[in-house]
C-alpha cells in the first residue's frame, strides 16, 4: 500500500471501468466504492472484496482519501465535487464536468483556494490517435485548416435524464478545443425529441472558431450504425479519425483541390483536383481510460494543472449551455463570453 488512497463515487455502467484502473495502477490503492445502489455495491464487492462498500459517499470522507472520482449521473456532478473538495479530497470528475457554467467556475474557485486537484474525464484527451491527429495539424502537414466535422452516433444508450447533447457532445468539443487549442466564437444547433418528448436525441451543432475554421458535430442516440468519426480538411492534405478501427485510426489523404486564377470565360475555369496516397500512420495504442487516471495521480503528486483542467471542463461546459439554448430558441447563433 504505498499509492495515493482513492475512492470511488459511482459504480454504475461507466464506474466500473474507472475502478479497474484505479484497481491496476501502482501509484493508487482502491480503498472505497460508493453507490446509492445496493445491487452495484454487491457486484463491486465481488470483484473488490477488500474495498469499503458504501452507499452515502459521505462515508468515504472518514477514510482519510487523498482523492475521489465521480462517475455519477451528470445532475450530482456539482453538489458531490463541492462536498468532496470542501472535504480537502482531490476531484475527478466525469464528463460533463457541471451542467451549469456558473457551478463549474465554483468548483474550480474552491479547488484553486484550497489547492487542490480537479479534473474532468475528458478521456479523448488521452487518446494516442488524437494526440498524432494533433500533430498533422500543428505540424502544418494538412495546410490551413478549413473545416472539421464529426460524427458520433449509434441506437442508444438513452439517458434519464440529459439529452443527447449533454451526453455525447462534451466528447467531440473537447476534441475540437484540443485539437485547434481555442475555444470557439459562436455555436449554433438544431436536433430533433424522436422518441421520449422533449428530450433531444438526435443534435446537429454548427461552431465558429477564429481563423474561419467551422465545425460541424453530429451525435445521435438514433442511428443503425456506429459512428465516432472525425474528419479534418486542410488547404493540402485531409485526415479522417476513425475510433471504431483498430489498426487504422488516423488516415491522412492527400488530396485537395487547387482554384485557377480569376478568368471572366466560363469554359476556362478548371479546379485542379489532386489524389494522391493514403498514409496510415502506425500509432502506439494504449488504453486511454488508463492515461487519463494515471495522469489524474500524476498531477496530485506533482501538483501540476491536469491537461483537462477543471478550467477546460467549464469551456465545454459553457460551448454546451450556448448549444442547448440555441436548439431551444429555434437554432439561433450563440456567441460564446470567455
Ligand atoms: N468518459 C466516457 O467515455 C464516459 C462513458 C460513459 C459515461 N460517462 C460519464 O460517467 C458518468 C456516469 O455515467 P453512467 O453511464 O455510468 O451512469 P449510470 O446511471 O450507469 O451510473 C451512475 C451510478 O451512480 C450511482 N449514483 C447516483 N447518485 C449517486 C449518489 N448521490 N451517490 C452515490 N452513487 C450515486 C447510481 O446508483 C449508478 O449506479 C456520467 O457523467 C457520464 O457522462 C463517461
Amino acid at each position: 500500500m504505498t499509492g495515493l488512497r482513492v475512492g470511488i463515487i459511482g459504480y454504475g455502467y461507466w464506474g466500473p471501468n474507472l475502478t479497474r484502473n484505479f484497481f491496476e495502477i501502482p501509484s493508487s490503492d482502491l480503498i472505497a466504492i460508493a453507490d446509492l445502489n445496493e445491487e452495484r455495491l454487491k457486484q463491486a464487492l465481488l470483484k473488490y472484496p477488500q474495498i469499503h462498500a458504501k452507499r452515502d459517499y459521505q462515508e468515504l470522507f472518514e477514510l482519510d482519501l487523498d482523492a475521489v472520482v465521480i462517475a455519477t449521473p451528470p445532475a450530482t456532478h456539482y453538489s458531490i465535487a463541492k462536498d468532496c473538495l470542501e472535504h480537502n479530497l482531490n476531484v475527478l470528475i466525469e464528463k460533463p464536468l457541471t451542467l451549469k457554467s456558473e457551478h463549474a467556475e465554483t468548483l474550480i474557485k474552491l479547488a484553486d483556494e484550497k489547492d487542490l486537484t480537479l479534473m474532468v474525464g475528458h478521456t479523448f484527451e488521452y487518446n494516442s490517435a488524437v494526440h498524432a491527429l494533433k500533430g498533422y495539424i500543428d505540424s502544418g502537414e494538412l495546410g490551413q485548416v478549413y473545416y472539421l466535422d464529426a460524427a458520433r452516433l449509434n441506437l442508444g444508450l438513452f439517458q434519464r435524464d440529459s439529452n443527447v447533447l449533454w451526453d455525447l457532445a462534451p466528447h467531440d468539443i473537447s476534441i475540437l478545443l484540443h485539437l485547434l487549442g481555442k475555444p470557439p466564437i459562436s455555436v449554433s444547433a438544431q436536433g430533433s425529441p424522436c422518441v421520449i418528448d422533449g428530450i433531444h436525441d438526435v443534435v446537429y451543432m454548427n461552431l465558429e472558431f477564429p481563423d474561419n475554421i467551422s465545425a460541424h458535430i453530429h451525435v445521435s442516440w438514433l442511428d443503425p450504425c456506429k459512428v465516432r468519426r472525425i474528419t479534418v480538411v486542410g488547404s493540402k492534405k485531409m485526415a479522417i479519425y476513425n475510433d471504431i478501427e483498430n489498426d487504422s485510426k488516423i488516415k491522412i489523404y492527400d488530396k485537395g483541390v487547387d482554384v485557377p486564377a480569376y478568368t471572366n470565360g466560363f469554359g476556362e475555369f478548371q479546379c485542379n483536383y489532386h489524389s494522391g496516397d493514403i498514409t496510415i500512420p502506425n500509432i502506439h495504442f494504449t488504453e486511454p481510460l488508463r492515461q487519463e487516471c494515471q495522469h489524474f495521480l500524476d498531477s496530485i503528486v506533482n501538483h501540476t494543472e491536469p491537461r483537462s483542467s477543471g478550467r477546460a471542463g467549464l469551456e465545454v461546459v459553457k460551448v454546451l449551455e450556448a448549444a442547448q439554448h440555441s436548439l431551444m430558441n429555434g437554432q439561433t447563433k450563440e456567441i460564446i463570453q470567455w
